[in-house]
């Protein structure tokens, strides 16, 4: 089968290629899916998990991709939840190989049902940007209606799903990012948007959450905002700063296939937008996701036509 793969960890995303690779089968538990749509997150390639196994050994080449919509070709042994030819979307397991391929093997419980109303491109983009926000809002960040959240990057991938989710959820979302990012951010949901390069962060104020995807200094200055009991969610790695009288939480998205309903269920009845910036084929994939200019939003790969 087709598939992107990286073999040095050093060459970042320019070290991907378009390589031939033997089809996987299915291991206990696993179906094999015929990969249409697959999303990439820049991060992947910074992730231990995708050069090296649970024991530290080399597992290159590695497929990265770990967002991925298609239909299941076939069940392992013992697969139950599931049926052949059936459409799914889900979040593999990040230290096995990906979607940016013709087939993948997973785990049945990384997957949920995909509405047949639901276009396979959309599909692919929401288990990454969809269970991270949902599980930093309301199981680690503990949300409640009526709250303040400080949403950085609201205009990318996670924070468009954190300001759009946070909102519903009766916040009030601050959303952060570029200058040029205000009026998209404000799309999504944001009620104030705060250029992190020309405004000052701490007019703000006080907020009970914030969901950092940025890490480093927008961080540290985050973190002193947090009024007491509330909590600094970060997906930027281990935090380097804490409230004063409060949490910080960093965490690694896991899949979910109830979680993954709620969202899908979202985007069927139009309280949920995905944020697709561009959609490229698996033979441009290594272009696409070497990107010459700036894209906001996700780049989603059609495997499949
Ligand atoms: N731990 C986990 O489970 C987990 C899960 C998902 C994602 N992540 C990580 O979370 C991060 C965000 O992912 P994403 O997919 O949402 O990325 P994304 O789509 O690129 O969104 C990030 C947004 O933040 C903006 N931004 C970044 N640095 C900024 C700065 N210094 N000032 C102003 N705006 C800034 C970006 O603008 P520009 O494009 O102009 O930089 C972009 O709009 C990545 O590092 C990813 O690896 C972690």
């Amino acid at each position: 089968m087709k598939a992107i793969v990286v073999t040095d960890q050093a060459a970042g995303t320019a070290g991907m290629t378009l390589a031939e690779r033997p089809e996987p089968q299915a291991a206990i538990n696993d179906v094999v899916v015929g990969v249409h749509a697959s999303g990439f997150t820049s991060g992947e390639l910074t992730w231990p998990s995708t050069w090296t196994d649970r024991l530290d050994r080399d597992r290159t080449p590695s497929i990265p991709g770990q967002e991925l919509a298609g239909v299941v070709t076939a069940l392992g042994y013992g697969t139950r939840g599931l049926s052949a030819g059936q459409r799914v979307f889900g979040l593999t397991d990040s230290y096995r190989d990906g979607g940016l391929a013709e087939y993948v093997a997973i785990e049945a419980r990384n997957l949920a049902p995909l509405p047949g109303d639901v276009d396979f491109t959309v599909g692919a983009s929401l288990p990454m940007p969809g269970l991270t926000a949902w599980q930093g809002l309301f199981e680690h960040g503990r949300l409640q209606a009526g709250q303040s959240v400080l949403a950085h990057g609201a205009a990318g991938s996670v924070g468009s799903m954190v300001t759009q989710l946070a909102r519903e959820a009766g916040a009030y979302v601050i959303g952060t990012g570029r200058a040029a990012d205000r009026q998209k951010a404000l799309d999504f949901g944001a009620q104030e948007f705060v250029d992190l390069d020309d405004d000052t962060l701490a007019d703000v104020g006080g907020v009970d959450l914030v969901f950092d995807v940025i890490g480093g200094d927008i961080q540290k200055r985050s973190a002193g905002l947090i009024r007491a009991g509330g909590t600094l969610v970060t997906v930027a790695g281990p935090p380097e700063a804490r409230p004063a009288d409060g949490l910080a939480v960093d965490f690694v998205v896991e899949s979910d296939r109830a979680q993954l309903g709620e969202i899908v269920q979202r985007v069927r009845d139009g309280r949920l937008r995905a944020n697709i910036g561009n959609v490229a084929t698996l033979d441009d994939a290594v272009a696409a996701l070497n990107p010459t200019e700036r894209i906001s939003g996700q780049t989603i790969i059609r495997v499949r036509p």
